[in-house]
């Protein structure tokens, strides 16, 4: 069975991702700077070493590439894995003539106060910090990589995959559930993106069922077969606060 590799694959989007492919029969090869429990073959690596990433890419079928600083932060931090991890990533897949690549970007390509239209739609973009401009950075690569080097690319605009209980509770507070992403439906869309055919660039939104009210799931669903299946906080992966238990 093809192999998938997917970078990032110990984090909060990698493991559930991950857990998709192995269920739908995919050799699954995790690559991340830490151990990563559950997949079929890894390697341990930095995405800024380039030996490491083309150690991982070796005999891949397709790839998911989530490893990144997940947030804002200094240029600094955002550099290595978000600029140069990407550049390497990136070159590797061509140069395997990889099927399909799969991007992570985020919904923070399109800053809220920026959104004209609403639902938002996926040719809008407008950043509103650094991390959001290397999400479009990631975009515009895979874009040119499609163009230049017919290189099949899916930009998935991540909306809020909780993390952790933490994250949980403050969702909890601010119930802006429109921005909700399950564990659960976010390693279908991904198992989706890598089996969609006929694709040489697109970019989704992928947001859980009340993701509607604020982003175009229409491109998702014609082009990959997604379709959100959870409302918060169905599908979180761990116990959510004790106020949405009932
Ligand atoms: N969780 C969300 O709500 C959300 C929203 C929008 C976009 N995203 C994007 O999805 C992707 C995954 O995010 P997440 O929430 O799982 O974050 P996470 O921090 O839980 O996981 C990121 C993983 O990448 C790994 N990693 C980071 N830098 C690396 C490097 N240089 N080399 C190798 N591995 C490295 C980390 O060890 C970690 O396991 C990221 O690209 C992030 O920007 C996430």
């Amino acid at each position: 069975m093809a192999i998938v590799l997917v970078t990032g694959s110990a984090g909060a989007v990698g493991q559930p991702v991950c857990q998709e492919l192995g269920r739908r029969g995919y050799t699954v090869r995790g690559l991340d700077r830490v151990p990563t429990p559950g997949v079929d073959e890894q390697v341990v690596g930095d995405i800024a070493n380039t030996d490491v990433v083309q150690q991982a890419i070796q005999g891949a079928d397709a790839l998911i590439h989530l490893a990144a600083q997940p947030v804002d932060a200094d240029f600094s931090v955002l550099l290595g894995p978000n600029v140069i991890g990407l550049y390497n990533v990136m070159n590797a897949a061509r140069e395997a003539a990889l099927r399909r690549v799969v991007l992570a970007s985020s919904i923070q390509v399109l800053w809220r106060a920026h959104r004209k239209s609403r639902p938002a739609r996926v040719d809008e973009a407008a950043p509103g910090n650094h991390y959001a401009l290397t999400k479009l950075w990631a975009e515009e690569m895979g874009a040119m990589y499609s163009r230049r080097y017919d290189l099949s690319v899916i930009a998935v605009r991540i909306a809020w995959l909780v993390r952790n209980p933490d994250e949980a509770a403050h969702m909890q507070r601010c119930q802006r559930f429109e921005l909700y992403l399950s564990a659960n439906d976010a390693g279908r869309l991904f198992a989706c993106a890598v089996e969609a055919e006929g694709i040489d660039f697109a970019v989704v939104y992928a947001a859980s069922v009340d993701g509607a009210r604020a982003f175009d799931l229409e491109p998702a669903r014609r082009l990959l077969g997604y379709t959100p299946r959870d409302r918060w906080p169905d599908g979180l992966g761990f116990d959510p606060p004790a106020e949405t238990q009932s």
